[in-house]
């Protein structure tokens, strides 16, 4: 059985992430939440090359002056060939709404790469480390197949992926796949194949969450150097979901899983196995067993149980949000 003993203080996280707009606005989530310790960011390839999400997480680290290590990850899906592009239409050129980025920066990466810094934090903190992961899960299929004992020395493990059909929401990518999860399917099943606790935070509930213009606007006038910055960044990300989908305004994917971490009241959950589709026109699809159905044999016996979000009291979680970013900007001005 995983451990789940807790120490007095602070939830330690690694923030496992591929910045990414709403991976940033995440990232001064968690960062500015007085009930996290943020221990580490690993970084993946998936809304920009390695290259980009690595170079995108130190400069946040250095913009927002940031404590926790940059380790750098995967810069490829464990089977599947690298795609040509990264999706430039959703988080523009530079990964981050092509807002100006300066050429060098003065802070630099961890020695180890991502997966051994999760392996090495998890084995120097012991039951204590939670993992928020909102890009591939490469970086954790790594980590478990070096060292799969860690599955037992994690906390908890939250994850921003998948879709389950829940208030119609079943795929970004294609009709039954969402990013994250297509972008590296054969990690994804590896690390719902093991028995660390896991709770996913799918399109269920992150595209039931739109933070409109006026709730961004409202942001920049109120949280100071991180209201503006959350605005500058997210004019592409807004513009892309307009034409998309028609909304005023942005899914709140990455900040969901962050919200369930603070305050897993505000979503309902269910239990069950987890599959993912690897090949064919569903890949990417993410299928749970419910533990409350019995089914004949099949895929899905002998696998762990994880956690599914199927529904979020959105107006709780923007309200958490927007007071901790501003609390968090007025506390550093
Ligand atoms: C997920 O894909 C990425 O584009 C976002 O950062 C988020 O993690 C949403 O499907
Ligand atoms: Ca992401």
């Amino acid at each position: 059985m995983p451990k789940t003993a807790s120490s007095p203080g602070p939830i330690k996280v690694i923030y496992d992430t591929d910045p990414g707009i709403d991976d940033a606005m995440a990232l001064l989530f968690l960062e500015y939440a007085p009930a996290i310790d943020l221990v580490g960011i690993t970084t993946v390839l998936g809304n920009a090359s390695i290259e980009t999400t690595t170079r995108n997480a130190l400069f946040l680290k250095q913009y927002f002056g940031i404590q926790a290590p940059v380790a750098r990850g995967a810069d490829r899906p464990l089977v599947l060939e690298l795609a040509d592009e990264p999706p430039h239409h959703i988080h523009g050129h530079n990964g981050l709404g092509d807002v100006p980025i300066p050429e060098t920066l003065s802070v630099t990466e961890h020695e180890l790469p991502a997966h051994r810094f999760i392996i090495d934090m998890v084995r120097k903190h012991p039951g204590e480390i939670t993992i928020v992961a909102v890009g591939r899960m490469t970086n954790l299929a790594l980590a478990l197949r070096e060292d799969p004992g860690i599955a037992d020395l994690v906390k908890e493990i939250v994850i921003m992926g998948g879709a389950f059909g829940y208030s119609g929401h079943s795929g970004n990518v294609t009709p039954v796949a969402e990013a994250n999860i297509i972008g590296d399917p054969h990690a994804a099943d590896e690390m719902f194949a093991a028995s660390w606790p896991i709770v996913v935070v799918g399109l269920d509930v992150t595209q039931e969450c739109v933070m409109s213009t006026a709730y961004m606007q409202e942001l920049r006038e109120k949280a100071g150097k991180a209201g503006q910055f959350c605005w500058d960044i997210s004019r592409v990300y807004e513009d892309f979901y307009r034409a998309a989908t028609g909304i005023d305004g942005i899914f709140v994917h990455d900040s969901s899983a962050v919200a369930y971490l603070l305050d897993p009241s505000l979503f309902t959950t269910r239990t069950g196995p987890i599959k993912v589709v690897t090949e064919g026109i569903a890949i990417g699809q993410t299928i749970q067993k419910p533990s409350t159905r019995s089914f004949p044999p099949g895929v899905w016996d002998g696998l762990p149980d994880h956690t599914i979000c199927t529904d979020v009291d959105g107006k709780r979680f923007l309200d958490l949000y927007f007071q901790t970013i501003v609390d968090g900007a007025a506390a550093r001005a």
